[in-house]
């Protein structure tokens, strides 16, 4: 699996599931941290900040910093704290109205 990632993984992944991010679909590993695996397939941002609209991405890895928020079936979550799933859809938070989040 060749992508623009700088983030490499240590053995070539297998079992590879769809994944769908941001209408596009991604080959991830199973059981692979979401956040890790998204980095790892060249996605760069899974949010924007709702105040300037800058790109944000997965930072502690730990569930602390929130900036990998993502939307699976309605809801917010950290793509941290989720494992890599087959027929996984996750969208990227949008801010309303430039100040929050919607709920
Ligand atoms: S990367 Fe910090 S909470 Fe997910």
């Amino acid at each position: 699996m060749k992508t623009a990632s700088p983030f490499e993984y240590l053995a070539q992944p297998t079992n590879l599931v769809a994944v769908r991010f941001d209408g596009q679909t991604y080959q991830l590993p199973k059981g692979e941290n979401l956040a890790a695996a998204l980095l790892a397939a060249g996605v760069r941002s899974t949010r924007e900040n709702p105040g300037s609209n800058a790109p944000r991405a997965a930072f502690c890895m730990m569930g602390a910093c929130y900036e990998c928020r993502v939307r699976i079936d309605g809801a917010s979550v950290q793509a941290c704290m989720i494992q890599v799933r087959d027929g996984l859809v996750v969208e990227k938070m949008q801010p309303i109205g430039g100040q929050s989040y919607e709920r």
